[in-house]
């Protein structure tokens, strides 16, 4: 198996879970308490979110797999031979492998992932299906400046793979901030292919953040209970509510824990206090038409080279490559 695991040397994610405690004060001692979503995912986490995936309402993983069945040839060809595919964050791999399986002779591959864990087994699954390839995982937090590992041969373009709508994650100025960290690290030829979800009828969407099954408000209510098992917090599962609402004049989804009383909540050495009805947000899920997502690549010195759409227009796949006339 041709791997080696690089180890970044800007401080993770992960390192700062010695400060996770800090952290989580200082967002709960704001006068709109708010978590960070990264904060969703450890292992009980990164479960249910794979469960969520599964559940009729979330259309996102559905939509976007059925576009990569439907175009994955066809955007293979596009991004051309010899590429470095970089792949920010590792799910489970199934759209990775659909375009690997398309690539004319990949250069490397290298899967950028803060969890260890998570990171390995992504290594894996491709490892045993592509002997042929050369894996670099990189253990590194994707929003920092990555050290890139020394290509096998040289590649005649980086792209760049940010699938799943993570990029809806970030609120717009972080979105055009990591775009165009990406634009630096993809290089002059190189390209991103990022997975969009688009802007649609909003109970459609509510729904999909509301399951019927209840699989994402149990995670959402995860991060309560990892602050439980890993600081040693308080929380009451039971005195807080999962809400997610789309906001249609921001375009996104909002994801709130919302204490169901009043109550202090010990954190630390400190005692947080709630009102009755008070929220701590906790995620944004940013939807884009195609227009909006322009402008965004746009801000970032990026220019959408081709974008793939179902005929609902449900998700979009785009392409993106440096801007003529480049602001950044
Ligand atoms: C993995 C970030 C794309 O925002 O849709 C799913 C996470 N949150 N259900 C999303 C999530 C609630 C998901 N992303």
């Amino acid at each position: 198996m041709n791997v080696a695991l690089h180890q970044d040397t800007h401080v993770p994610r992960s390192a700062v879970d010695s400060g996770l405690l800090q952290l989580v004060q200082h967002g709960l001692g704001l006068k709109d308490k708010r978590l960070p979503s990264w904060l969703f995912y450890d292992a009980e986490g990164s479960a249910l979110f794979e469960q969520i995936c599964a559940q009729p309402e979330y259309y996102l993983t559905g939509c976007e797999l059925a576009l990569m069945d439907e175009y994955a040839a066809e955007i293979a060809e596009r991004l051309g031979p010899d590429v470095r595919l970089v792949e920010y964050g590792s799910g489970s791999g199934r759209k990775t492998r659909l375009l690997l399986q398309h690539l004319q002779a990949p250069v490397a591959y290298v899967p950028v992932e803060i969890s260890e864990a998570s990171l390995w087994a992504s290594v894996e699954r491709l490892a045993a299906e592509f002997p042929q390839l050369a894996i670099q995982p990189l253990r590194a937090d994707f929003t920092k400046p990555l050290r890139m590992p020394v290509a096998p041969r040289a590649a005649r373009r980086t792209v760049i793979y940010f699938p799943g709508s993570t990029i809806g994650n970030f609120a717009a100025r972080e979105a055009v901030e990591l775009l165009r960290k990406m634009r630096k690290e993809m290089g002059e030829g190189g390209g991103i292919l990022v997975g969009v979800d688009l802007k649609k009828d909003a109970a459609v969407i509510e729904a999909a953040y509301n399951d019927r099954a209840g699989v994402t408000a149990q995670f959402t209510l995860n991060m309560l209970a990892r602050l439980n098992r890993e600081l040693g917090t308080d929380f009451d599962l039971s005195a807080f509510a999962h809400r997610a609402r789309y906001n249609p004049m921001a375009g996104r989804v909002e994801t709130q824990l919302v204490s169901r009383r009043e109550q202090r909540v010990r954190v630390g050495r400190l005692r947080i206090g709630f009102l009755a009805g008070e929220p701590i947000e906790v995620e944004y899920s940013c939807k884009y038409s195609l227009a909006d997502f322009a402008a965004l690549a746009a801000k970032a010195g990026l220019a959408v080279e081709q974008a793939w759409t179902d005929a609902r227009h449900m998700f979009s796949v785009q392409h993106l490559v440096r801007a003529n006339c480049a602001p950044a």
